[in-house]
């Protein structure tokens, strides 16, 4: 058996305990394991990597010590999906064409029988389109969005959550110290997971996310309130992807492999906040911070029972599936349903409810 790991999209801490987990399971089994460099370009443009070659032969020396490690060793990209080629026409104009039976056929040509891809929504789905042409493909679900459907967790928010939190406890003290409102900005795209715990985790005073659309003269009166208290300091935590009550979101452009490109919206809740209150209010936009560095034991754990779980996937004959952690179990659930639906923040869980005994405000 020789199998091949890809990491694609976004890099999440954790990617590289997946990576060393699935490489050690795999040897322990006598199987080769491959790794193909930035997604799926160094196995489809191996002259692009002159000096070390598209993939790499993935040993027990490759993988040592890289487990506690932030990014990912194979390299990742969201330039140059397989399904969604971009093709320059002769006018100049650009069109896409799906490349993934040609893709499948170099994975035929390099003797890989199994593919293990490590993704969010876009990867997966790269991923089950080449199961749909052929390939034996498992998933492992990385995200620090936390937005995947079938699974309880995705690795990488953890440490994400842990980030934003250290970043919301510093400006606290600053905020205090000047009486001044801050408003942080944290990544998660159309879900509100990492604004929602962190924000709650650090004592935030109100917390914007994509499921509750916001009213700001309702944060307003909440930092007013705190002022007529003696509190005149105020933290504000949005989600990139929170939108205001008119349906506004924040976009700064196309992504490429995303619909948008969200950011922009502290800025923007700032201004009007400082307009509602008269009250100096900063932004902070912790941004990709949240996405670096060294992964959570929770993340390292969950790389390693997810690339694990890949190995014994495969060796059970599985294919077309993901792995999902359903405790106390790591189980397979279809490709095809992970990538159908995006999980978002329920509003009757009890984090919200937890917040909003706090009085913490929501804009609603
Ligand atoms: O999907 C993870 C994520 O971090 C999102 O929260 C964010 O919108 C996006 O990636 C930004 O990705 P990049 O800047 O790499 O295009």
């Amino acid at each position: 058996m020789r199998i091949a790991i890809s990491t694609g999209g976004g890099d999440a801490p954790g990617l590289n305990s997946v990576i060393r987990s699935a490489t050690l399971a795999a040897l322990r089994r006598g199987w080769d394991v491959i790794g193909i460099r930035d997604g799926f370009n160094g196995l489809m443009f191996p002259d692009e990597y002159p000096e070390s070659g598209g993939t790499i032969t993935l040993t027990r020396e490759y993988v040592r010590g890289i487990g506690h490690l932030g990014g990912t060793v194979l390299g990742s990209t969201n330039r140059g999906n397989p399904t969604e080629f971009p093709v320059q026409q002769a006018d100049g104009s650009w069109t896409t064409e799906d490349r993934s039976e040609e893709l499948v056929g170099m994975f035929r040509e390099a003797g890989i029988d199994a593919l293990i891809t490590i993704g969010g929504d876009g990867s997966l789905a790269i991923g089950q389109k080449l199961s749909d042409v052929g390939l034996r493909v498992i998933g492992v679900p990385k995200t620090i969005d936390n937005d995947l459907a079938m699974t309880d967790a995705t690795f990488g928010f953890d440490t994400a959550v842990d980030v934003a939190t250290e970043g919301i406890d510093r400006l606290f003290t600053t905020a205090t110290s000047h009486s001044r409102v801050f408003v942080v900005e944290v990544m998660g795209r159309y879900a509100g997971w990492i604004a929602l715990n962190s924000g709650v985790a650090a004592g935030a005073h109100a917390i914007l996310i994509p499921e509750i659309p916001y009213d700001l003269t309702r944060v307003a009166e909440t930092i007013l309130g705190r002022e007529a208290r003696g509190a005149r300091f105020a933290i504000v935590v949005v989600a990139e992807g929170a939108r205001a009550v008119d349906g506004r979101r924040s976009v700064i452009g196309k992504s490429v492999g995303q619909a948008e490109r969200l950011g922009g919206i502290g800025a923007q809740v700032a201004s009007e906040l400082e307009e509602l209150t008269g009250k100096e209010v900063r932004t902070m936009v912790l941004g990709h911070l949240l996405r670096g560095g060294t992964p959570s034991s929770l993340d390292r754990l969950l790389g390693v029972r997810f690339g694990t779980a890949a190995v014994r996937g495969l060796e059970l004959g599985h294919r077309g599936v993901m792995v999902a952690l359903q405790p106390p179990h790591v189980s397979y659930v279809p490709l095809v349903s992970a990538i159908s639906k995006m999980r978002v923040v329920p509003l009757d869980c009890d984090t919200i409810d937890a917040a909003r005994d706090l009085g913490i405000s929501f804009g609603d």
